[in-house]
């Protein structure tokens, strides 16, 4: 059994090791919210914060994550920097298609709380997600937003 700590509950699993976080998340609790991607850590689709930083959990071994909390865009709202990138991109309406944008927002959060001002290029080197709706613009402008 694995213990997890996730959105602040914990779990107790019954999976193998290696079988990596995004699918625990989503196949074994139902969080259904980090989606999947590319599978090989490219995209960014399955971000989530593992102790406030952002990973891609589509490339995290589920025993490696041991009693560090979780974090998915189901609670990111719980945290204070977490409800402004919310709430900033909602007020820019940065999603199109929107099968990018959790991973978006996780990965704002974690810069966000890391650097709470980050530069241009700190946006840029922090924000490498994919997009396929093109909505690159507009999330640099919600980071800066979220940031202000
Ligand atoms: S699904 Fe994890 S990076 Fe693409
Ligand atoms: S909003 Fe469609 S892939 Fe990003």
């Amino acid at each position: 059994m694995i213990s997890l700590s996730i959105n602040g509950h914990q779990h107790s699993i019954d999976v193998d090791p290696d079988t990596p976080l995004l699918f625990v998340l989503r196949d074994t609790i139902g969080l259904t919210g980090t989606k999947y991607g590319c599978g090989i850590g490219q995209c960014g689709a399955c971000t989530v914060l593992i102790d406030g930083q952002a990973i891609r959990s589509c490339q995290m071994p589920v025993e490696s994550v041991g009693a560090q909390p979780v974090t998915t865009i189901e609670a990111i709202e719980a945290d204070p920097v977490g409800a402004r990138v919310v709430a900033a991109w909602v007020g820019i309406e940065v999603p199109q298609c929107g099968y990018c944008q959790s991973g978006q927002v996780m990965a704002a959060s974690g810069l966000l709380k890391e650097t709470p001002n980050p530069t241009e290029d700190e946006i840029a080197a922090a924000m490498t997600n994919l997009c396929r709706c093109g909505t690159y613009n507009a999330i640099a402008a919600a980071v800066r937003q979220a940031a202000a």
